[in-house]
């Protein structure tokens, strides 16, 4: 609690520092460049007792976008501002579905157009870094999806050019927000599971079809799936400080809706072996050519997608930790599994940036950091170079552990 009051006053000093950008704002926003979208503002909420809203651009409207949008609308705590994407008609369709009232159809127009406070990239994993990179030289906050940066030296470089900026940054995944990675994390922190010696995570399925980038430098399966594991892991176990991989391409070609067949070039197939800081093993696995009976529904998927060891316990999460559903546990003491934690009590992958917003107008932190982020980073470009080198590969970056959950 403590702990929790010191960064909440940490977190509103730096607020202070960065002169709020935030405004409070109402959601009638007046509808003026040539781009705007002629329909009615999205409902006005403003009102004595109505949260500080965060200004928001969102960039990217494929496929993401759709679960994102919804989700801002619904927050009390974002006003929707401006959507942007180089196919246009995706920009205007989706501030038309949303009631944003400005779309643009570059970055560049969007950063020069109607003000706003945090950007959204919801854009290929190959557009990211520089988006984000141009985001903040305009002083906006941003709340990237994975991954923030391609590596990670330009990572840390856009922390830093962030600090300079006084502006914040954070990337998804958010998994450590569950209540189920909540659950695990005090068994682990309370020594349930005794003396931890390894753990298991995996998540696949048979790929997109909608856009190549997935397949492409830059893209691959390990920044899109396994990255959800990656987090999980090094976030219950803490960082990693080496590991071991090998990763390769098990279907050469793809057909991909609207262009064609095209060659895959980063990995669709990957094994990852962490050593974690205290000696705990894990190991991850995560492709697009996984067949799944459940296809890529999350609810239906109730085996134990993560399962954690230790000599006098083990457990697993029930479901993926993208869409979790329950907690198993069993120890010495108890030797059958109990189900504990089946609520997800609201949280749901898409929240990022919609808790980003709060925690912009509160002041709270979110569990989530932009340093664990880029570990998980650092371990994707490891796991690459292990298959392309043969050797185990050293770990330098670290982050904020063990999570307050
Ligand atoms: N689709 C999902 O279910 C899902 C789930 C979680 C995370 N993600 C992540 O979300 C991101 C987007 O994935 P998606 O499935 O929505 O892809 P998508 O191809 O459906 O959408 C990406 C959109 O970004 C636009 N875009 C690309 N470059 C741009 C630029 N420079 N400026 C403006 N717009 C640009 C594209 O035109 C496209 O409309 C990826 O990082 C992906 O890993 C996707």
């Amino acid at each position: 609690m403590k702990d929790q009051q010191l960064d909440r006053r940490k977190f509103l000093e730096r607020g202070l520092e960065i002169g709020t950008a935030l405004s409070v704002v109402g959601a009638t926003a007046k509808i003026t460049s040539s781009n705007a979208v002629a329909e009615e503002p999205s409902p006005d909420r403003s009102g004595p007792d109505s949260p500080r809203k965060t200004r928001v651009g969102v960039i990217g409207c494929g496929s993401v976008s759709h679960r994102y949008l919804p989700h801002l609308a619904a927050c009390p705590f974002a006003e929707l501002v401006s959507t942007c994407d180089i196919i246009e008609d995706r920009a205007i369709s989706q501030a038309q579905a949303h009631r944003v009232p400005h779309h643009y159809p570059n970055v560049q127009q969007m950063l020069a157009g109607a003000d706003f406070d945090l950007l959204v990239n919801l854009t290929d994993m190959q557009e990211h870094e520089h988006i984000n990179r141009e985001a903040i030289a305009a002083g906006k906050h941003v709340w990237s999806e994975k991954p923030i940066a391609n590596s990670l030296a330009a990572g840390q470089e856009l922390l830093q050019q962030a600090k300079l900026q006084k502006v914040r940054v954070w990337g998804a995944p958010v998994v450590v927000s569950s209540p189920q990675f909540a659950a695990m994390s005090r068994i682990l922190q309370q020594g349930k599971l005794g003396r931890v010696a390894a753990a298991h995570a995996d998540y696949g399925h048979t790929g997109p079809s909608w856009s190549s980038f997935f397949y492409e430098k830059g893209g691959g399966s390990l920044p899109d799936l396994g990255v959800y594991n990656l987090t999980t892991l090094t976030g219950l176990l803490g960082p990693a400080k080496s590991l071991v991989a090998m990763v390769n391409v098990i279907t050469p070609t793809r057909i991909i809706d609207g262009k064609g067949e095209i060659r895959v070039t980063e990995e669709d197939n990957a094994m990852v072996v962490l050593e974690h800081a205290n000696g705990t093993l894990s190991h991850v696995q995560s492709g697009f050519n996984y067949f799944n009976p459940h296809g890529h529904e999350g609810r239906a998927e109730t085996r134990h997608t993560i399962s954690i060891v230790g000599t006098e316990g083990s457990m697993g999460l029930v479901g993926y930790d993208w869409e979790p559903l329950g907690v198993d546990i069993a120890t010495v003491d108890n030797p059958h599994y109990q189900r504990q934690c089946e609520d997800a009590s609201g949280y749901v992958w898409q929240q990022g940036a919609s808790l980003v917003d709060e925690c912009l107008a509160t002041g709270k932190e979110p569990l989530f950091t932009p340093e664990h982020a880029l570990h998980v980073v650092e371990i994707i470009c490891a796991a690459r170079e292990s298959q392309s080198t043969g050797r185990r590969i050293p770990l330098t970056s670290t982050f904020r552990w063990p999570i307050a959950t």
